[in-house]
Parts: C-alpha cells; sequence; structure tokens
C-alpha cells in the first residue's frame, strides 16, 4: 500500500477501507508515514468528510495505537462521562460521588487542566494529600470497594490521536466533524468505559459555537459509540455563560460539596441530575430515566452523595473533613467585589474571556510548565437574566495578589448590563440517544 494513493482516494472522493485506514494509523504512529502526507490526508478530510463505517473505523484504529485500559475486574457496567469543555465546568466533581452513591462504578482517568482553569486532578488537589499516584491494582480495588477511584492518565493512551492532534492544530485541521468525534471518542473508549455519556457544550464559550455545530458533533460520537459496541448518548447543554458559580480550583470544590449537599447553583445542579440519570440508566441501576433521578435526588437529600464524596477523598489519601469544614480549603488572601456600575439586567457574561479572567489570577496553565494557584478564582453573583441595582456585586474575585485592575477591567468588559429585561439561555438544549 503507497500512503500517496490513498491521500489521492480521499482526495476525489472516496471511501478508505478498514485495512487502509489501519495502515494509515499504524503507520503514522510508528513514524513510517510523514507528518506531511498525514497533514495532506486530513485536508482532504476536511473537505470530503468521513462516512459512518470510516469514522468507526479510525476511532479503533486510535484506540488500538496505544495501551488501552481493562476494567474488566470491576463490577458492574462502567460509565463514563464527557464533557467537551467549559468555563467553570464542576459536573465532573459532582457526578463522581453522585452517581457512585447510587452503585453506579466511577473509574475515572483524569488530567490536568490547561487553560482557564485547572482539570479535575488540580481541582481534587487543592484538597489536602490526596493523590492520583495509585497503580492500578489499588485502583481496581478502590473501584470495587467504594465505587468510585480518580488515578492519573497513563501516559501511552492513544499515542496516534496526541500525534495527530498535535498535527491538525498547526494545519488548519482541528475543524472537522469526522476527526474531532474520533479523536474524542477514542480517547473515552481507551480509558476502557462500556458505555459513555457525552456533555456536549455550545455556545460563546464552548469549542462549537452553534447549536448545528454541537448537535452534528453530537451526532457523530452517538454513532461512533454505537457503531464500536458501547452505548453512547449525548446532552447538549449551555456554555454562552459559566456553569455555576465558581470558576477556580478550590471554589470549585466547595461548590460540588454545595451541590451534593442539594444546595448548589440550580444550573449545575439541572445538569448533573440530567447527566447522572443518563450514567445510572445505561448502568442499568434504574429502569427509567424518571427512576434515576428519583434516586439520585434522594443520594443529595439523604447526605450519602456527600459521604461517598468524603470516602473517596480520604482513600486516596485526602483529607475528607473538608467536606464538613471547606474553610481548610486553600483561601485567597483578597476577596473583592465587583461592582455593578448601573442598575438593569445582565445580559451577557462571555465565558471564555470570564475564564481568562480566572487565568489571569492565576486559576489556570499558561504552558504545561505552569504552577497553579488553587485558591484563587472567581464566584459569579448574577447570571444571564437577572436584575442587578448599582453597587450590588457582580463578581467575587478571590486573589493572591493586591492589584487586580487587569482583571476587573476584563470582567467589566464580558459582563453586560442592560435596561431591557433579559431571559436566561435554555441549559439543556437536546438530549441525543439514538
Ligand atoms: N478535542 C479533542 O480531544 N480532539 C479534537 O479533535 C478536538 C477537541
Ligand atoms: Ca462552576
Amino acid at each position: 500500500m503507497r500512503m500517496v494513493d490513498l491521500i489521492e482516494k480521499k482526495r476525489d472522493g472516496h471511501e478508505l477501507s478498514t485495512e487502509e485506514i489501519n495502515f494509515i494509523i499504524s503507520g503514522y504512529t510508528d513514524g513510517t508515514i510523514p507528518d506531511y502526507q498525514v497533514s495532506a490526508l486530513t485536508m482532504a478530510i476536511v473537505f470530503r468528510g468521513m462516512s459512518e463505517r470510516e469514522r468507526a473505523d479510525l476511532t479503533m484504529a486510535m484506540v488500538e495505537s496505544g495501551d488501552q485500559i481493562n476494567l474488566s475486574q470491576i463490577e458492574g457496567i462502567k460509565v463514563d462521562k464527557h464533557s467537551t469543555g467549559g468555563v467553570g465546568d464542576t459536573t465532573t466533581l459532582v457526578l463522581g460521588p453522585l452517581v457512585a452513591a447510587v452503585g453506579v462504578p466511577v473509574a475515572k482517568m483524569s488530567g490536568r487542566g490547561l487553560g482557564h482553569t485547572g482539570g479535575t486532578i488540580d481541582k481534587l488537589e487543592s484538597v489536602e494529600g490526596f493523590h492520583v499516584e495509585i497503580d492500578n491494582d489499588e485502583f481496581i480495588q478502590l473501584v470495587n470497594k467504594n465505587k468510585i477511584a480518580v488515578i492519573g492518565q497513563s501516559g501511552n493512551l492513544t499515542p496516534a490521536d496526541k500525534k495527530l492532534y498535535a498535527l491538525r492544530d498547526v494545519t488548519a485541521t482541528v475543524e472537522s466533524i469526522p476527526l474531532i468525534a474520533s479523536s474524542i471518542m477514542s480517547k473515552k473508549i481507551a480509558a476502557g468505559a462500556d458505555a459513555i455519556v457525552l456533555d456536549v457544550k455550545t455556545g460563546a464559550g464552548a469549542f462549537m459555537k452553534t447549536l448545528d455545530d454541537s448537535r452534528e458533533l453530537a451526532h457523530a460520537m452517538v454513532r461512533i459509540g454505537n457503531n464500536v459496541g458501547r452505548r453512547t448518548m449525548a446532552v447538549i447543554s449551555d456554555m454562552s455563560q459559566p456553569l455555576g458559580f465558581a470558576i477556580g480550583n478550590a471554589l470549585e470544590v466547595k461548590e460540588a460539596i454545595d451541590t451534593l449537599k442539594g444546595e448548589g447553583p440550580a444550573d449545575l445542579t439541572e445538569l448533573c441530575l440530567t447527566l447522572g440519570s443518563h450514567m445510572v440508566y445505561l448502568a442499568e441501576r434504574a429502569n427509567s430515566l424518571p427512576e434515576a433521578r428519583t434516586m439520585l435526588e434522594k443520594a443529595m437529600e439523604d447526605g450519602s452523595a456527600l459521604e461517598k464524596l468524603k470516602v473517596f477523598l480520604s482513600s486516596q489519601g485526602g483529607d475528607g473533613s473538608i467536606v464538613d469544614h471547606p474553610e481548610k480549603l486553600p483561601q485567597a488572601k483578597f476577596i473583592v467585589e465587583l461592582e455593578a456600575k448601573e442598575d438593569g439586567y445582565v445580559a451577557e457574561i462571555v465565558a471564555d474571556e470570564v475564564g481568562t479572567a480566572a487565568m489571569l489570577l492565576g486559576a489556570g496553565r499558561v504552558t504545561k510548565e505552569s504552577v497553579i494557584d488553587l485558591a484563587v478564582g472567581l464566584v459569579l453573583r448574577k447570571k444571564i437574566g437577572d436584575h442587578v441595582k448599582k453597587g450590588d456585586s457582580l463578581v467575587t474575585i478571590y486573589s493572591n495578589f493586591e492589584n487586580i485592575d487587569e482583571v476587573k477591567q476584563k470582567l467589566y468588559d464580558n459582563i453586560k448590563v442592560t435596561s431591557q429585561k433579559v431571559t436566561a439561555p435554555t441549559l439543556i438544549h437536546e438530549e441525543i440517544t439514538e
């Protein structure tokens, strides 16, 4: 087989066979096919697309390019959740203990964040002593015992995707639904999920800015999952403004504790109950979505979800008492209110810019090597549609340095207040199961 013929075939709009896709991905992973040929191919895919069969084959070829996590020793159906990324997205911290509390095994492999705020591991590390450096046997034992454990990312998961994503990033070939969908799905499948719940974000703060694009990506991923034998569904949720109130590592842990107690922000709570219900249903712990939701609401009310967080944290070396004493989490030196300059209604909270403001405080990484400040970040006091009076706090800023003029300016520039009444955006746009 010659790579040049395969590029030509795709360029002319033909379908690549399973063998051809496997040849490309294994050759690219082992270095026998060079970047320039693969970049020509990915550009052809941007213009010509891929059939459903090609997408499934590409996904599985990338899964097979490296290690695959074997979770077969964990009892029950392992359901993983994936979010396409947003600002202040605290859902993973809530959903893990919440669904574990009703018996769904959560065997989570997580990473650190780059950009807006930390990743799930960074957030969890705001709890003194908590660590994810556990070996595979311990990980499996913990999930069987507690129904939840988090382990750091294995180094050799989907190496083909790592190489391909880096190449696409510099060759203007990220924007392709088949390539994005197979990239995301390959990582979930290699991490051992039996079933997958996808949270596809839409809006200004999301990777997909329009509902049409988000819907297309969601359908593509759901089809790939179901075509390769992993039951998959997607929720399309709003990211035109940050989710919940808190943006920042320790602040989001506190927000997760509140939400597990049933005292969290309405949008975060609703999204967690929706995603959680689908996880419980796919894990076959409930016979219907309403039954699953009732189970989760009960776990919030009777304290079992919160207790699960405590057990989870302390089983991995963390100080579980922070659940009852969140004041033990890292605290910022300066707490400053951003006051509204006029009366009106909040019309816009530009999610990615507000995320960047949190990063300026030190809550996120600029480069992989940056050290993040776990204590700092933002807590929104108003959301889109809320009425504000001049002098009301729009945002509480948690900082470890005194001069935050740049952060305040960025927030004023990106939180728009108007005189007309504004309706709050729809939180959940669609649930896609086919
Ligand atoms: N995120 C991924 O993991 N892959 C893509 O291709 C795009 C976004
Ligand atoms: Ca949040």
